[in-house]
């Protein structure tokens, strides 16, 4: 597609403008300091809709061509999953999120085509990713359009996720199918993120044994992740039959005892929906202390390294999903506190994003924002783009501008 040059052009006055917001505590490193436009909440608002504006151009001229769930980029072109893998939930919830921003109807009729496609995976007993389908996509649809369909389906799926629930360690094992011995001591930070779709079940039913393992799973979580100075590894393990806890490991970041900084960012955002959906004050300390950390060690440019940890950070390479998911957390946060400084630097990075890693450039890109790591440890996707960077900057910029509709879409409530 081609893109407009009147809107190149007002990102890059903006971008060129100087500082006007107090510089947050970052970690020395590289990267420049993000520009932040003059003028406070009304030009920073408007590098913040130019970007989705641009992001719903793309989706309208990429989305008739897309043909089952993007997973990630290869050359800039999506390459897709038939079943979703763990990102189905992400094409329709991107698409609700165009919608919301655009009021085009059209994007209301792609985003429940797309949504129809993970319809088997509400019976899946293969892995604990049902959040990150059924929350963005079905929940979505339930609430926007009050069709019993969705919200019936997205309780299976609530249903299937809780058979992962070990009871002797009190957690949701990540990976592998229930009889399968491999992985099944194995809990990751990321599961933090599908702990909604049980307080959902829970909101909806009337039954607390939703909630009550998802707070179990964030109470061993938090025992077991959190670090003195707030860092997380990726994984920890416990033994599957005694419950006892053996110790941290990884999969997608650099080492056992470095952090991922898509992993710290699963899990800030996470705690904060947890604290908002049970109202335990303990939760959003944790969540804070994630939140603290990640701040602290993100570079004056605002787009995280892939491990905040590695070898080479702060020079090592970036990873723009880490910072969409990252500032959606922050503004769940900033709500939940009333801090305005997590709102700022949620600001600051949805800025960053939008004048350092989007796709504008390039004519060729299927997605939205670009700089995105899959799995460097693996080097599997390094500098691609990512499903859940789209659907998290679509996220955290209509926060921003639209927290109503959002709050529609998601249920934004504070306890
Ligand atoms: N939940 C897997 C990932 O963030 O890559």
């Amino acid at each position: 597609m081609s893109i407009p040059r009147r809107t190149v052009l007002s990102v890059t006055a903006a971008a060129t403008a100087a500082t006007a917001l107090p510089a947050p505590a970052v970690a020395a490193g590289a990267g420049d300091q993000v520009p932040a436009p003059q003028g406070g909440g009304t030009e920073r608002n408007a590098v913040l809709r130019s970007a989705a504006d641009y992001a719903v151009e793309k989706l309208r001229a990429v989305a008739p061509g897309v043909s089952g769930f993007p997973v990630g980029t290869r050359f800039e072109k999506w390459t897709y999953s038939r079943n979703g893998d763990w990102v189905g939930g992400f094409w329709p919830g991107t698409l609700w999120m165009a919608y919301l921003h655009s009021d085009d109807d059209s994007f209301r009729t792609l985003a429940l085509d797309a949504a129809r496609g993970l319809a088997p995976r509400q019976h899946d007993t293969t892995t604990h990713d049902l959040g990150f389908l059924f929350s963005p996509s079905w929940v979505t649809a339930w609430r926007l359009t009050g069709d019993d369909t969705w919200r019936t389906g997205a309780l299976r799926a609530a249903d299937t996720l809780i058979r992962r629930y070990n009871p002797r360690g009190r957690f949701l094992r990540a990976w592998g199918g229930l009889d399968d011995p491999n992985n099944a001591g194995r809990v990751i930070i990321d599961t933090m993120m599908n702990l909604d779709l049980l307080a959902f079940a829970t909101e909806q039913t009337g039954d607390r044994a939703y909630l009550d393992i998802a707070v179990a799973h964030a109470r061993t979580t938090q025992r077991y992740f959190l670090r003195a100075d707030g860092s997380t590894p990726h994984v920890h393990d416990f033994d599957p039959d005694t419950g006892a806890p053996i110790g941290p490991d990884t999969v997608q970041g650099y080492s056992p005892t470095s952090c991922w900084s898509r992993g710290q960012a699963w899990g800030l955002y996470g705690f904060t929906t947890t604290y908002r959906r049970t109202g335990d004050p303990q939760f959003l300390t944790t969540a804070r202390r994630l939140a603290d950390y990640a701040i602290g060690a993100l570079t004056a440019d605002h787009v995280p390294v892939w491990d905040y940890r590695s070898p080479q950070q702060p020079y090592d390479i970036k990873d723009a999903s880490a910072g969409a998911v990252m500032a959606c957390g922050l503004l769940d946060l900033a709500a939940a506190t009333g801090r305005d400084s997590y709102r700022q630097t949620a600001i600051r990075i949805l800025t960053a994003l939008s004048l350092t890693c989007l796709t504008r450039g390039s004519a060729r890109a299927d997605a939205v924002v670009a700089r995105c790591t899959r799995n460097r440890r693996a080097e599997d996707g390094i500098e691609i783009s990512l499903p859940y960077a789209d659907y998290y900057l679509l996220e955290g910029i209509l926060r921003v501008l639209r927290p109503a509709a959002v709050d529609r879409a998601i249920d934004l409530s504070l306890p």
